[in-house]
This record gives C-alpha cells, sequence and structure tokens, in this order.
C-alpha cells in the first residue's frame, strides 16, 4: 500500500502553488458516482476531514434533502448549495463530497475552485442509472429514466471543467479513492 506516500500527496496539495491557497480536495460527480462513499474511503486513509455537502445543508436546515426539495423547491434548494459552500470558508485539509448538480451554477465553480483541487468522479450512463434511478432520497433520480438521461447528458461537459478526472467505476471505494491520489500525485508532477 503506498498511503503513506499519499498522506504526503496530500500535505502537499495544501502548499500547492501558494501556501496560502486552501488545499481541499472537492469531489464533483453525478449521482451515484461515489462521491459520499469514496469521499469517506480517501478522508478516512489519508486522516483528512470529510465534508459531505448535502449533509451539511441538511443538518443547516433541519430536513432531509427530500424535503427541502418538496418544501422549497430546486432552486432554493441551490441556493442553500450555494450557501453551504460559502460556509465552508477557511476549510482546509479536508475531502469535500458535493451534490451532483452543484456543478449547474458559475458561482459554485468559483468556490470550489476557491476551496482547492476539484476531482470529477466519471462513471457511465448504465452504472450511474443502476445505482440511483427511483432512489427516494433522490428527488431528481425519481423522474423517468428519460429524463434523468437528460439531465446526465447536460451536465457531463460541466463536470469535465474539473482539474483532474477520475474513473469511479470497476474497483471498491479504496481502490477508487488510490485513483485519486495518484491523479493528484501526476498533477503535481506535471506542474498542476
Ligand atoms: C442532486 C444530487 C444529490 C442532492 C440533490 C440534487 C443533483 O446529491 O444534492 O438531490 O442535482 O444531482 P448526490 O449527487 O450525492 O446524490
Amino acid at each position: 500500500m503506498r498511503w503513506r506516500k499519499w498522506r504526503k500527496t496530500v500535505a502537499a496539495i495544501g502548499t500547492m502553488s501558494r501556501s496560502s491557497e486552501p488545499g481541499n480536495i472537492v469531489l464533483v460527480g453525478f449521482m451515484g458516482a461515489g462521491k459520499s462513499t469514496v469521499g469517506a474511503e480517501l478522508a478516512r486513509r489519508a486522516g483528512m476531514r470529510l465534508v459531505d455537502l448535502d449533509h451539511l445543508i441538511a443538518r443547516r436546515r433541519g430536513r432531509t434533502i427530500r424535503e427541502i426539495f418538496e418544501q422549497e423547491g430546486e432552486e432554493v434548494f441551490r441556493d442553500y448549495e450555494t450557501a453551504a459552500l460559502d460556509a465552508l470558508g477557511e476549510l482546509n485539509g479536508a475531502v469535500i463530497a458535493t451534490g451532483g448538480g452543484v456543478v449547474g451554477r458559475a458561482e459554485n465553480w468559483l468556490r470550489m475552485r476557491r476551496l482547492g483541487t476539484v476531482v470529477y468522479l466519471q462513471a457511465g450512463w448504465e452504472t450511474l442509472r443502476e445505482r440511483v434511478l427511483g432512489d427516494p432520497e433522490r428527488p431528481l433520480a425519481a423522474a423517468e429514466v428519460e429524463r434523468v438521461h437528460r439531465l446526465w447528458a447536460s451536465r457531463v461537459p460541466l463536470y469535465a471543467q474539473a482539474d483532474l478526472v477520475v474513473d469511479s467505476e470497476g474497483g471498491s471505494p479504496a481502490e477508487v479513492a488510490g485513483r485519486i491520489f495518484l491523479a493528484l500525485e501526476q498533477g503535481e508532477h506535471h506542474g498542476g
């Protein structure tokens, strides 16, 4: 295992470019890409803190994500999402798992880039569809399959704006976490 080396990589993220820049790892990707599970594994192995943006929103608002969607609608949820990114402020050395739709607002990208390195957890449509379709806790996955597919297709170019792209298929959460560290390491080697 190369976790010791990866831990060093994580430490290096904090000092990349300017030392004043926060060094977090921000995970983006469609629902079911594994942002929360891989994020938890990544944080555990590297001794970093995990911040799950959806959990933060639910805690701050005293409701589940589903309840927020039902009672206040998607736009209000999106406002809460942007506010939650703001609330992370000077966070450093954390893995941040975002919700699948965070990439839709340009202002969120400014905030995510300020927080650290944005990593896109990529998975194919068939895999994602199997993992999330009809999940009652995911309001946007409860729609008919064509709509969810259109949503996915419309977001792929947005996810691609991430600093790094990591394949989240065909491996355990620990393996995918390992791929993220390798990608970060290579990004550094290439001066990224
Ligand atoms: C959403 C994804 C969800 C959650 C909300 C909206 C989306 O998070 O933020 O239901 O727009 O794709 P996950 O990606 O963790 O399921």
